[in-house]
């Protein structure tokens, strides 16, 4: 049985792992979603880790609180992985479901990402709502999405994103360093 909890700091080590191997230990670094994210903490009550009946991290997702240019505050969601060996068995499904209506449930109006269409589409992300937006960075436009959770919170946006997450402390040298 797989199960969805909220994530805590003794899952940091197996989620670095998990990121390294779903992304590459360097070029997730690079990604322009990072410069929305690093020294910051995921927006709050939004970090998500999925574990085997053993307990062991399988799965992970964060959310992260920016501001969407014109629409105001809005969350980016991100990085999603799940564990190889237990992919296509609906995990990551149940991490953007569980992440969304926790989202919802605790007030916020949109939520954006840079993945791919053919998967986050059927979560409800789509191009046109973030068409006038920009990322602070390189992206394949076409990737970049966005998803309602109020009526029209995203009508007419336009702007740059910028992160607005609370800062890391500067003298947390524990595991809560690793964000990404
Ligand atoms: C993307 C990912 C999180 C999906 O996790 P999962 O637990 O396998 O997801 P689900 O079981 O809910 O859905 C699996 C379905 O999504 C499809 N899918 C997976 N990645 C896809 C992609 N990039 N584009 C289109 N479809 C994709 C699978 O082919 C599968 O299709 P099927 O149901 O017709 O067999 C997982 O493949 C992963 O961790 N990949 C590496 C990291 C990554 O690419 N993350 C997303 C970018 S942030």
């Amino acid at each position: 049985m797989v199960t969805i909890t909220p994530e805590t700091a003794t899952d940091l080590p197996a989620r670095e792992a998990l990121l390294d191997r779903a992304f590459g230990k360097a070029e997730r670094r690079r990604k322009t979603s990072e410069r929305l994210r690093e020294n910051r903490l995921p927006a709050e009550g939004l970090a998500f880790t999925a574990r085997n009946r053993r307990g062991r991290v399988i799965g992970t997702l964060r959310l992260w609180d920016i501001t969407a240019g014109s629409a105001g505050p809005a969350l980016l969601l991100g990085p999603l992985a799940v564990d190889c060996a237990y992919q296509k068995r609906g995990i990551g499904g149940r991490l953007m479901r569980h992440a969304i209506e926790e989202a919802r449930k605790l007030g916020h109006k949109a939520v954006l990402l840079v993945g791919d269409e053919p998967y986050y589409g059927r979560f409800g992300f789509s191009r046109s709502s973030v068409e006038a937006l920009s990322l602070p960075g390189p992206v394949a436009l076409e990737r970049f999405l966005g998803l309602e959770l109020a009526a029209d919170s995203l009508a007419g946006a336009e702007g740059m994103i910028s992160a607005s997450g609370r800062m890391i402390p500067v003298n947390d040298d524990t595991a809560v360093r690793q964000t990404a």
